[in-house]
């Protein structure tokens, strides 16, 4: 069994090659962040243009590295939504294209499944039942992952994701795209403890919910009052800001986990690379005597091989797509548990973002 699977659903051109025992074949990225790092956000026609460049070179180079020729392959898979419905469509084209040429059986996939799947791509994958913290730049979304594909809401982020925020602050600040590397990189040798940022919604009703816009609004007002004066400054603001919002994921997470009764956690989406929210999270796991999975880096950002690993799952299951299956901007993800069931969050992914 191969597999080919293509993301394209933001900035990231990605072309993936599994084989059935989801064992990375290839896993080829193409990061549009030269592009989009004068603006300070992704701007839509700008990844639309680039995933149309680079698709089929990064296809080219998957199958290479792979060592397959179409004739090779038994299934296709592609993200077909939540995201820039430009960039999807470019994916999704290309997939199509190749499944009518081909005769492949295909599969479209939910980028948030995706994410979650990258967990499946270990060595020794996460057991079920867990609970899943997705955090991108266009999520914040905490889960109870049953079994494969059943979902059940727990929480989310009420106004701006992690990644969002990281986002922001990073161009308030200057510097760069995208936000979370630039901070992660600004904070080194920073102190944590130096500016109390707010740690919003900590109590209240909605105990799994979140809020990130109110700790950006906080930077805003941190630095209109203290304007940054030395690099060593720099570090101390970036290292407060991300204390401050890994503090506010991995308290939710614990909560999860307890309130379900939940014997381990899986992180997955972009703002899971963080070496601070990673440390923090294993720490806290180890603390409760919970299992805390952290995929590999490279799997925790935007990636096909994430996409292909969940697509193996469906296929398995006998599932295929049929070629009236359009790109979603915006797409919830199914839930499956009745009765555990909560009106889905409409999933966002981002665009240009203001300040
Ligand atoms: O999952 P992803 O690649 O794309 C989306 O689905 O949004 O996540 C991108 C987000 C961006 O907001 C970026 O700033 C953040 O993940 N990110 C990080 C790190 N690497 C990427 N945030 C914190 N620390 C990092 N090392
Ligand atoms: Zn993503």
């Amino acid at each position: 069994m191969k597999l080919l699977a293509i993301e394209s659903s933001c900035d990231d051109t990605s072309a993936a090659v599994l084989d059935g025992e989801r064992h990375i074949l290839s896993n080829i990225i193409h990061s549009q962040d030269s592009i989009h790092r004068p603006y300070g956000g992704v701007v839509p026609e700008l990844a639309s243009r680039e995933h149309i460049a680079r698709i089929i070179p990064t296809i080219d180079e998957a199958m290479r590295v792979a060592m397959v020729s179409f004739s090779d392959l038994d299934a296709l898979a592609v993200t077909y939504g939540p995201g820039l419905i430009g960039s999807l469509l470019v994916g999704l084209q290309a997939v199509k294209g190749i499944a009518a040429v081909t005769g492949l059986p295909w599969i479209g996939i939910h980028h948030i499944e995706g994410h979650l799947s990258a967990s499946l791509l270990a060595k020794e994958p996460p057991p079920y039942p867990h609970a899943a913290l997705i955090v991108s730049g266009g999520h914040t979304l905490l889960l109870r992952v049953d079994d494969f594909g059943q979902y059940s809401f727990l929480g989310s982020t009420r106004d701006d994701a992690a990644g969002e925020a990281f986002d922001k602050v990073s161009k308030i600040l200057g510097l760069g795209f995208p936000g979370g590397v630039a901070l992660e990189r600004a904070a080194k040798g920073g102190d944590p403890k130096a500016i109390a940022f707010p740690r919003p919604m900590r109590s209240g009703k909605s105990q799994l919910d979140m809020s990130f816009s109110g700790l950006k609004t906080a930077a805003c007002n941190e630095l209109s009052a203290r304007p940054i004066k030395s690099p060593a400054h720099l570090a101390d603001f970036a290292a407060s800001f991300i204390e401050a919002v890994v503090d506010t994921l991995v308290e939710k997470s614990m909560k999860a986990l307890k309130r379900e009764k939940l014997p381990g956690l899986v992180l997955g989406g972009g703002v899971s690379a963080n070496s601070r929210l990673r440390e923090k999270m294993a720490m806290a796991g180890a603390e409760r005597n919970v299992f805390v999975h952290l995929p590999e880096r490279i799997l925790c950002t935007d990636n096909a091989a994430m996409v292909g690993a969940a697509a193996l799952c469906r296929l398995e299951r006998g599932e295929r797509s049929s070629f009236e299956l359009t790109a979603e901007a915006s797409l919830p993800i199914a839930f499956g548990k009745s009765g555990l069931n909560k009106t889905p969050p409409r999933c966002r992914r981002r665009g240009l973002r203001e300040n």
